[in-house]
């Protein structure tokens, strides 16, 4: 077998003082410029070595300043201020947005790290109690450790890039040291910075809210601050922490694109600036708005992790890199690479009034279909009525499900089906009625004498006390223990306001958020390892905390809780941008809509639904015979295709941000295996014909149609392309594809 090493190299060339990262596909370069300044050269498609065309030009530019030294001795024409950098200080001569702040014990803020030594090893050093990417084995990747100093700081930061051998990644980390003998607090740190010769760049976005997440935004970058960040506690639907940058011309299949992913689920900021010059900055990590860390001497700080990624074909090609990525070495556990089971959940169905008998009744219209996995939503705990009690009371609500014998008594009677049990939690959340907070009203996140905001009529605990923690292991603990249950929704339903921990002294108030977070990834650390069968789902009010950090730990998450097929369109497209199909749960809702009161065919449901990892959401009950069966025939289909949905190359083809059309695309490894998908928004009186042209097929290869039987090669489909159907009637029509390679 060929060596990995071979493919991941990281050299130092001594003269020219540059470091190139490289592997078959990108190139990282870095020099050590005048004054020990580490200074970024290039990112991109790969060059085979470096001779210097990246010298960044010496021109004098009026007020932007010049290093510290005597007057007559320093060059008026070198400034850090316009000079591409790895790492840039505050208030030292760069008046862009710095990658970190210190301030020190006598008030100052003012950081300049210059170069000090590299060390560079094989495989990828563990980020302690935080998500990240990872390596099975250590010649898989190779990494590179430059140490900076702020000798006036008396402090050091070590900058970590990991470049995989056989992907277009690049990871990155900061680790922040005290060498001095006082503490001094970290006002912003950043995981990345990547400085951009660039000048007509534009950025992908993704906002959204709850039942709207990852709509894709793109839009030229003006000179000045651009910034996406979340200042909610969470990653948040509202803005993904994800960007892209693009040239003008990159397509879903050609041009360049660079992508930014944060592996955090907490306050993030992703900072481009645009110079005076037009060169782009761009700064990501840790939101500094509300941060701050005390670090005392001899300690460190280490930054979550940004995955940098980078692609010459088109946003599909930097998608998949994401998707194999996420897919094989973020996430983890027993289920990472396992076919997903195809859910039935009752919350649409009954909300919280439901009873044993219900269930039951739901169950036994659910098995014969061909469902695998029954959940049960929220309200089976404490005193959940409504949704203003009981968070934090994770023990069973005994009178709801008595008749049938519990929660253990269901659980045995979902597995008597052949069917999985799943189980809702919200546990970081605390209701004011409920026991817990009865006992412990001190945890629930709140500034002592200032009145507390609510939101769904609920608070956050205080993860950022390992003791809250414990309590909501051990009661979790005590139910999973007991319940033999197959699979956790683990829900997150509002996002932090009065921001303040009560065991923690005035300095470190700024420390409350991400010490939150770092609590909810211990928390779900110890619980999957714990239950390694298990299957976590995330979930916050839908799609809320979708991130790679997050991912790291439930190896899928609620894409939305609009349960839409329209809406689901777009949202499933936009997620696709970053993550895995694998990661993207989907579910079959009734009609009208919930969310919208709008009516799609139970076909288009199912095929939007079938897009991702499939499940039903409603009341089968209410269902005619003739929607029976059509569940039924959508399961089997799911079935039959489903490891090519949850692991084959997905590609976007059409855009539904942009045209009255939406398309995707499976296809297996090998290419043996077609899935395409293709909806039709609104229907129009005078209906345009529209064709689809397939990727990423073997050109020679004949392909046929699973349905009609008809052959046609793969150039064909790739270049000629066939009509999509016109003649179905109606707005969110579907039409699925299916081919697979002659032999
Ligand atoms: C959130 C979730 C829903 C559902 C409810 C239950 O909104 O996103 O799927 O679980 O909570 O309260």
């Amino acid at each position: 077998m060929e060596g990995y090493m071979e493919k991941a190299v990281i050299t130092f060339d001594n003269t020219q003082r540059t470091f190139h990262l490289r592997n078959e596909t990108i190139s990282y370069l870095m020099s050590i410029e005048e004054g020990e300044i580490l200074s970024h050269l290039y990112f991109g498609k790969r060059v085979t070595g470096y001779h210097g065309s990246r010298h960044y030009p010496r021109y004098e530019r009026g007020l932007s300043p010049n290093l510290a030294g005597r007057p007559g001795e320093v060059d008026r024409f070198y400034s850090k201020d316009v000079l591409p950098q790895e790492f840039a200080g505050n208030q030292t001569g760069d008046f862009r947005s710095p990658a970190i702040i210190i301030k020190s014990a006598d008030g100052a803020l003012a950081t300049d790290f210059r170069y000090d030594s590299y060390e560079i090893f094989s495989g990828k050093p563990e980020l302690e109690g935080l998500p990240q990417t990872y390596v099975k084995q250590d010649d898989e990747a190779q990494t590179l450790a430059i140490k900076l100093k702020d000798k006036t700081l008396k402090a050091s930061v070590v900058l970590y890039y990991t470049i995989y051998a056989d992907r277009s990644v690049i990871t990155r980390s900061t680790r922040v040291f005290n060498e001095s003998e006082y503490s001094f607090s970290i006002e912003k740190v950043a995981s990345l910075q990547l400085d951009m010769p660039k000048q007509a760049m534009e950025v992908i976005s993704f906002p959204g809210s709850q039942f709207h997440e990852r709509q894709v935004e793109r839009a030229p970058l003006r000179q000045g601050i651009t910034e996406f960040s979340s200042r909610r506690g969470a990653s948040s639907h509202h803005m993904n922490p994800f960007v892209v940058a693009v040239d003008p011309n990159t397509t879903e299949q050609t041009g360049e694109a660079i992508g930014v992913q944060l592996v955090y689920s907490g306050n993030h900021q992703f900072t481009f600036e645009k110079d005076y010059i037009d060169q782009v900055r761009l700064v990501t990590g840790i939101n500094e708005d509300g941060f701050s860390w005390q670090l005392a001497p001899e300690k460190s700080f280490q930054s979550p992790e940004a995955i940098l990624v980078y692609s010459d074909k088109g946003l599909n090609g930097m998608s998949q890199t994401y998707h194999h990525l996420l897919r094989e070495r973020v996430a983890r556990g027993n289920h990472q690479y396992q076919d997903r089971p195809i859910v039935i959940n009752n919350w649409e169905a009954t909300y919280f009034d439901f009873s044993a008998k219900k269930i039951e009744a739901i169950l036994d219209e659910a098995a014969p279909l061909g469902i695998e996995m029954f959940v049960l939503d929220d309200g089976w705990f404490g005193q959940r009525d409504d949704d203003r009690r009981s968070l934090g009371d994770w023990y069973e609500y005994t009178s709801k499900l008595a008749s049938g014998g519990g929660l253990r008594g269901l659980a045995e009677k979902v597995h008597a089906k052949n069917m999985a049990f799943g189980l809702w939690f919200e546990p970081e959340m605390i209701s004011e009625n409920s026991d817990l907070y009865r006992q412990h009203p001190d945890y629930a996140i709140h500034i002592p004498n200032r009145p507390m905001s609510l939101s769904r009529d609920q608070y956050v605990l205080d993860f950022s006390r390992p003791e809250v923690v414990e309590n909501i292991y051990e009661q979790m603990t005590a139910i999973l223990d007991r319940v033999p249950i197959d699979y956790i929704k683990w829900d997150m339903n509002r996002h932090m306001t009065e921001v303040y921990s009560t065991v923690l002294n005035s300095e470190q108030q700024g420390e409350v958020a991400h010490r939150y977070i770092l609590g909810v990834y211990d928390l779900v650390d110890r619980l999957a390892k714990r239950y390694p069968d298990i299957l976590f789902e995330g979930c916050s009010s839908g799609g809320g905390r979708f991130d790679a950090g997050m991912l790291y730990y439930f190896p899928q998450t609620w894409t939305s809780d609009s349960t839409d097929a329209a809406e689901r369109i777009r949202i499933q497209y936009g997620t696709t941008f970053g993550y895995p199909v694998s990661s993207m749960t989907a579910h079959v809702a009734a009609v009208p809509n919930p969310q919208t009161q709008r009516i799609t065919s139970l076909e288009t449901r199912g095929d939007v639904a079938s897009s991702g990892v499939f499940g039903y959401e409603l009341d089968v009950q209410q269902m005619s015979a003739e929607e029976k069966e059509l569940v039924k025939q959508q399961v089997a289909f799911y079935k039959e295709h489903r490891h090519l949905i949850q692991y084959g190359d997905f590609y976007r083809l059409k855009d539904p941000f942009l045209s009255n059309e939406a398309a995707w695309e499976f296809v297996s490894p090998n290419g043996n295996d077609v899935l395409v998908y293709h909806f039709r928004l609104l229907a129009s009186s005078q209906q345009n014909f529209t064709i689809t042209k397939l990727v990423g097929l073997i050109p020679e290869g004949i392909y046929v149609d699973q349905e009609t039987g008809e052959k046609f090669s793969g150039d064909e489909l790739m270049n000629i392309g066939r009509y999509d159907d016109p003649t179905q009637a109606g707005d969110f029509t579907a039409q699925v594809r299916t081919y697979f390679l002659e032999d």
